[in-house]
C-alpha cells in the first residue's frame, strides 16, 4: 500500500498532494508536525502526540486548527488503507500566502496528513545496539516546540550518517548532551536512568516520557539531568527513544565503546517492559495507554 494523504478531509495518494510555493511551511518553515506511530492498525500515544501538536501550534500561535477533525481524519486514513504497522506525518502550517515574514491576515493554516507503511529500519539496532555520533547543537532556542525548521537535526544526521551512526546526539558548548537529531537521549551512570530535563533545548519526547513511566513502575532510580561529554566514559549504559526508535541500546559513541558494546541489563528490562507495553495496549479497549 503506498502512502495514503489526507487533505482537507479528500483521501489520494500522498504522490498526487500538491502544495503551493506560497505555503509558509516551505517558504519559512513556518510549521509544526507530529509522528505517530501505529501498532496493529492502532496509533500509539495519540493523547500524547495531540496535545503536543495542541501546544506547538498555541507557541507559534497557529489558530483555527480543530484538532478533533484532525484526529478523526487520521484514524479515517489508517482505516480507509487498512494499515497496520505504519507512520502518521502530521504538519499543520501558517498557510498560503504572499511571501512576507509578519503572519498573513485571514489565512487558514493548511492541515496535511499521511500514512505510510512503516518497515522498521532499527530492528537488528534495537537486538545487537547501535553507533552514534556526537554533533554540536546548532538548533534555536526553542526545540521544545515540534516545528518544521529542521536544518540543524538533518546536517547533524547526516554527519552522524556518514560517520556510521544511526543517530546523531547534540551537545552544548560546554558538553551538555541534550538528546538525538530525531529522538531522545538517555544514559545509566552508577544505577541511575539519566536523561535531560524537560526544558526550552529539547524535544519533550513521547516515548521520553512513556518511558520514564515505565522506570518508575520497574523502580528504577531515574534523575531528569543531563549526561555530559565527559561523563561518557563513565557510563553504563546508554540508549534512545522516540516513536519509531522505541528504546534503542547505544554500544557505540563515535571511537568510544560504552557498556563492552553490548546492551545493559537496563536498556534491555525498559525495552521488554516497553514492547510489552504495546503489547497489553492492544489487548486494552480504545481509549488508549493508562
Ligand atoms: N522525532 N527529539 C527530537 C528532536 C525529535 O525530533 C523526536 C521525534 C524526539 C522523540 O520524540 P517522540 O518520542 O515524541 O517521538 C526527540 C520524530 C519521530 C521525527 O522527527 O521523525
Amino acid at each position: 500500500m503506498p502512502p495514503l494523504a489526507n487533505i482537507d478531509g479528500k483521501l489520494l495518494p500522498l504522490s498526487e498532494v500538491k502544495v503551493s510555493v506560497l505555503d509558509r511551511g516551505f517558504l519559512f518553515g513556518d510549521a509544526i508536525y507530529e509522528v505517530l506511530r501505529v501498532y496493529r492498525g492502532r496509533p500509539w500515544l495519540e493523547d500524547d502526540h495531540f496535545a503536543r501538536l495542541a501546544r506547538s501550534l498555541a507557541e507559534v500561535r497557529i489558530t483555527g486548527v480543530d484538532l478533533a477533525r484532525l484526529r478523526r481524519r487520521m484514524a479515517e486514513t489508517i482505516a480507509a488503507g487498512d494499515f497496520r504497522e505504519a507512520t502518521v506525518y502530521i504538519q499543520v502550517t501558517r498557510g498560503v500566502a504572499p511571501r512576507a515574514h509578519a503572519f498573513p491576515p485571514d489565512t487558514p493554516p493548511t492541515e496535511i496528513l499521511w500514512v505510510s507503511e512503516f518497515d522498521d529500519p532499527y530492528a537488528e539496532a534495537r537486538q545487537s545496539g547501535a553507533a552514534v555520533a556526537l554533533y554540536p547543537d546548532i538548533r534555536w532556542d526553542r526545540c521544545d516546540i515540534k516545528s518544521t525548521n529542521l536544518l540543524g537535526n538533518v546536517l547533524a544526521m547526516q554527519a552522524a550518517k556518514e560517520a556510521g551512526g544511526v543517530e546523531a546526539v547534540l551537545y552544548l558548548p560546554d558538553g551538555t548532551l541534550l538528546e538525538g537529531s530525531h529522538s531522545s537521549f538517555f544514559g545509566v551512570r552508577d544505577g541511575v536512568v539519566r536523561t535531560a530535563p524537560n526544558a526550552p533545548a529539547i524535544l519533550p519526547g513521547c516515548t521520553r516520557g512513556f518511558v520514564l513511566g515505565l522506570a518508575a513502575k520497574l523502580g528504577l532510580r531515574v534523575e531528569e539531568r543531563a549526561l555530559r561529554r565527559d561523563e561518557l566514559g563513565r557510563v553504563q549504559e546508554l540508549f534512545l527513544t522516540g516513536t519509531t526508535t522505541e528504546v534503542l541500546p547505544v554500544v557505540r559513541v563515535d571511537q568510544q565503546v560504552i557498556g563492552g558494546g553490548k546492551p545493559g541489563p537496563v536498556t534491555r528490562r525498559l525495552q521488554e517492559a516497553y514492547d510489552d507495553a504495546v503489547r497489553n495496549w492492544h489487548g486494552a479497549p480504545a481509549s488508549g495507554v493508562t
